[in-house]
Formats: structure tokens, sequence, C-alpha cells
């Protein structure tokens, strides 16, 4: 019979081969695995808020019931917070980032966080997502942390995952070796490993954008989807979820590109560059998918704030060939 392993007893397999890796990192992710079970949990629940909530709409703790990607942030907040290896968090749903503990001055890791992607899904019972991105602190140990610390080039990702809330739990990370996906039993509250070893097919039938944004779409954009519809041989197929971690996530399974452009009226996009598109980037590069922006690397820019945005391509490495010939036609 095939051994399972948790999530847990990989992590300490991971450290066990990698001896300079600290404790803190092993901490961390720990922490991550904690704090995505509270979220499910809540998650699963969500349908109920309104039935099981009518009582003053309050919770145990007497605080009124917050929407789901409040909860979401919270929760990773205090768990990631209570762990002492984090030193800052820049969450999507934070104006400016928190720092933990002592200012920051100890803690060797900044994390970037969407806490909760696709929350516009909630309501109607679509999967949703968290999506996490796990830095070095540039800073000294035992100085305050400053701007830099949170506004490092995607090339600088210790760790880079997701977590989805779908008909199954899964977390699926990256410490630069390979993509591994662990799906939740729910019956037994454990991550087992379900998916080690993760790789984007080369290539795909899948192109995943939100069509009503094509008109005001850059060029290259327009010319590839173009190029999909008007070539029926090649099968091609339209999904579009509205939930980058789950979009993405199917892509990387089946073999897709997904595209959130330029356009006339968003230049950048809308896509955030820290904590949606460099982590994405990082897990798509790490299962042998491409990532891009208009001019290329997503890895390799340098985020001037928090809460950047950037356009996005990701998937397949032959359907980002493709994009990136339509851009080439575009010069
Ligand atoms: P969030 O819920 O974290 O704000 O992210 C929503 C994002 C992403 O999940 C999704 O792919 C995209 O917004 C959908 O945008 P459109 O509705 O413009 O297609
Ligand atoms: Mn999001
Ligand atoms: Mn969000």
């Amino acid at each position: 019979m095939r051994k399972t392993i948790t999530l847990q007893e990989f992590i300490m397999d991971a450290q066990a081969e990698f001896p300079f890796v600290s404790g803190q990192l092993t901490r961390l992710l720990t922490d991550l695995g904690v704090a995505a079970k509270i979220v499910n949990h809540q998650v699963n629940r969500a349908g109920l808020a309104g039935i099981l909530g009518e009582a003053g709409s309050e919770n145990a703790h007497n605080e009124a019931q917050q929407k789901l990607d409040v909860f979401a942030d919270r929760t990773f907040m205090r768990i990631l917070t209570a762990g002492k290896s984090v030193a800052g968090i820049g969450s999507e749903e934070q104006e400016d980032y928190i720092l933990c503990g002592d200012q920051g001055k100890s803690g060797k890791y900044v994390v970037m966080i969407d806490p909760l992607d696709g929350s516009s899904n909630v309501d109607v019972n679509v999967s949703i997502g968290t999506i996490f991105s796990i830095l070095r602190r540039v800073t000294p140990m035992g100085e305050a942390l400053s701007d830099q610390d949170f506004l490092q080039r995607g090339t600088e990702q210790v760790v880079a995952g997701y977590i989805l809330y779908g008909s199954s739990t899964m977390l699926v990370y990256t410490t630069g070796s390979g993509v591994n996906g662990f799906t939740l039993d729910p019956a037994v509250g454990e991550f087992f490993l379900s998916h080690p070893k993760m790789q984007f097919p080369e290539t795909g039938s899948i192109y995943s954008i939100n069509d009503a944004l094509l008109s005001e779409a850059n060029p290259a954009t327009q010319r590839f989807i173009a190029g999909c519809r008007e070539a029926p041989e090649l099968g091609f197929k339209s999904r579009y979820i509205g939930s980058l971690v789950t979009d993405f996530h199917r892509n990387l399974i089946k073999g897709g590109i997904y595209l959130y452009p330029s356009t006339k009226s968003n230049p950048n996009g809308k896509l955030r560059l820290c904590y949606e598109c460099a982590p994405l980037a990082f897990l798509a590069l790490q299962a042998g998918g491409a990532a891009e922006d208009d001019l290329g690397s997503i890895l390799g820019k340098l985020p001037e704030n928090l809460h950047q945005r950037s356009p996005f391509y990701v998937g397949s490495v032959h359907l980002i060939q493709g994009l990136r010939s339509c851009w080439m036609e575009n010069q």
C-alpha cells in the first residue's frame, strides 16, 4: 500500500534534506496550514451565515459577523503574528503593511497575502482561494522593517502558494524545487500529499479571460484570442470562473492560459503584483509553465507600492509563446 504523507511530514522531511533551512520557515508553513483549515471551515459555512448569524449577528466572541474576506484576513494575521517567524505582513485587505511583534525587529520572513481571492464568488457558492508569498527580510534583524522588505522582486520569493477552497480544499506550494499539492481530508483535519511534482502541460486548449474586456484590451491580446477562436481545428475552449486561484489551478492541471490584460482604461490591468501575480508566476515557472506582463518577466518587476497592479498572462509555455508572438507582430 502507498504511504500517505501529511503536509506536516512533508515540511519536516524538506527541512531535514536542507539543513540550512531554518525551523522558522517550517513553523511558518505549518501555521499557514493551520490558518487554511480555520478559513476553510468558515468558507464551508458561508451559506449558513445568514441563518446562524440571526441572533444579533454576533459570533461567539461577541464580535459583529464579518465578511469572509475580513475574517480570512484576521485569521491569517492572528496566526502568522503569533508564530514569531514573521516580521511583517502585506495584505490586500490592509492599506499599509503590518509589523508583527516588536515593530518587526525579529522574525526572518515577510508574508504577502491575498486572504480571500475571488470573494465576489462567495455568495454564489463558487470556489475561492488564498494566495501567499514569503520573502526573506532585507533589513537586518533587530532593526524595524521598512518599505524595501516588502517591495522585493518576485525572484526573491522563498515560498509561494495558494489554498483552494473548492469541491475539495487544497494547499499547493513551492519552495523553489517543484510544486506539490495537498488535499484536505475533512474527516481527520489533515492535508495529504495528493499532487506531487505538479507540472503545467506544455500546451493546452483552454483560454481564460474576462470576455467583456476584450474590445478594450491591448492589440496583442485581441489578436491572440482571435487566433484561438478562428481556428476550430485547434479545439480551444473558453473557461473563466472569475476566481484567479481557481482559473490558475484548472489550467495548471489541464493546460491553458489565463489572461488579465492591460486595457485602454486600465493600462496596468487589475491584478496585484505582490500578492496575486508574483506568487502565481513563481508557481507557474516551478511547474514548467510561464508568466509575463506586457513587457516580459513578472518575477523581475520591482514593485513601487504594496498594491501595485500589473497585466498578467500565465499558463502553459506554448500558449505564452503564442501570445508573445502576437506582441512581436505588434511592434
Ligand atoms: P479579489 O477577490 O481578491 O479582489 O480578486 C478578484 C480578482 C481575481 O480573483 C479574478 O480573477 C478577477 O478579480 C476577476 O476580475 P473580473 O471580474 O474583472 O473578471
Ligand atoms: Mn484576488
Ligand atoms: Mn482578495
